[in-house]
C-alpha cells in the first residue's frame, strides 16, 4: 500500500483515569499524562507522514462528568493549548478545534481562536482538536445550516458534507482507540463512513511516536474497498 494512504487518522484518547487509578493519583494528574502522550503523538504522526491527525478531548456528553473534572478539562484547553504555540510553530503544526462553540466559556473560545490565528499558516500537519464534540450534534449543525440557507430538496449526502464543519479536511482513514474499550462514543460519525478501525489495550498515556508507527503498520495491512471489490 502507498505510504501516502495514511491521510487521516483519528484517536479516542481512553484510559487517562485508569492510568492515574493505577497509581494512586488524581484522575486530573492522567489528563495531564494524557497531554504529554498527544503531543507524542503529534511528532510520531508528522514522521509517519500523516497530514490530518483529529483528537477526541471532549465530548457533548463528557459535561455528565463531574463538576470539577469537566472544570478542570475546560481550564486545560483554556491555558495548555495556547501554551504550546512555539511546538506548534517549530513543528508545522496548524491547529483546529472542531465542535460546537455555542456554549463554551469565553476564556475557552478565547485560547482556541488565539491559537487557531497563530497556526494557520502551518503545513506539515493538521491538528483537529475535537473540543465540545459530538458526531450527532455536527450533523445536526450541518441540517440546520442547510434549513437557514433555505436549500431546497433533494438534500444528498454531498451537499451535507458541504456543510459538515472543515469541509476541506478529507474523510478520517482509521479510528484508533486507547483502553482496550470498542466503541465509537459519537465521535466522527460522518466521517468514519469507510474508515479502518483498531482498538489498542495501551491506557493513552503510554501513547508515543513509537506506537503511532505501529497503528501506521496495522493500516497498511488493511485492504480498503470502499464498497467496491478492492484496488
Ligand atoms: C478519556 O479518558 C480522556 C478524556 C475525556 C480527556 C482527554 C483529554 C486530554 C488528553 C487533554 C486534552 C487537552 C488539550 C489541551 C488538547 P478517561 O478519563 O475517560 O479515562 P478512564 O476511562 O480510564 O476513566
Amino acid at each position: 500500500m502507498d505510504d501516502k494512504d495514511l491521510i487521516h487518522l483519528g484517536i479516542i484518547m481512553d484510559g487517562n483515569g485508569r492510568w492515574a487509578s493505577a497509581r494512586n493519583l488524581p484522575r486530573t494528574a492522567g489528563h495531564l499524562e494524557g497531554l504529554k502522550a498527544l503531543r507524542k503523538c503529534i511528532l510520531g504522526s508528522i514522521s509517519n507522514n500523516i497530514k490530518f491527525l483529529s483528537l477526541y478531548a471532549f465530548s457533548t456528553e463528557n459535561w455528565k462528568r463531574p463538576d470539577q473534572e469537566v472544570k478542570y478539562l475546560l481550564n486545560l484547553v483554556a491555558t495548555k493549548l495556547p501554551a504550546e504555540l512555539k511546538f506548534y510553530n517549530t513543528n508545522g503544526i496548524r491547529i483546529l478545534v472542531r465542535g460546537d462553540s455555542s456554549n463554551i466559556p469565553p476564556k475557552v473560545a478565547a485560547a482556541i481562536k488565539k491559537t487557531e490565528d497563530a497556526t494557520e499558516n502551518n503545513s506539515t500537519i493538521t491538528v483537529i482538536i475535537c473540543f465540545n464534540y459530538g458526531g450527532q450534534n455536527e450533523i445536526a449543525r450541518a441540517v440546520n445550516e442547510i434549513i437557514e440557507e433555505k436549500i431546497q430538496a433533494p438534500i444528498t449526502p454531498e451537499i451535507i458534507r458541504k456543510h459538515i464543519q472543515y469541509p476541506f479536511v478529507p474523510p478520517v482513514d482509521m479510528i484508533v482507540r486507547s483502553a482496550g474499550e470498542k466503541r465509537l462514543s459519537n465521535f466522527l460519525l460522518w466521517e468514519s463512513a469507510y474508515s479502518e478501525f483498531g482498538f489498542y489495550d495501551k491506557l493513552f498515556p503510554e501513547w508515543n511516536e513509537d506506537f503511532i508507527k505501529v497503528i501506521k503498520n496495522d493500516f497498511q495491512k488493511r485492504t480498503r474497498k470502499f464498497g467496491g471489490l478492492g484496488k
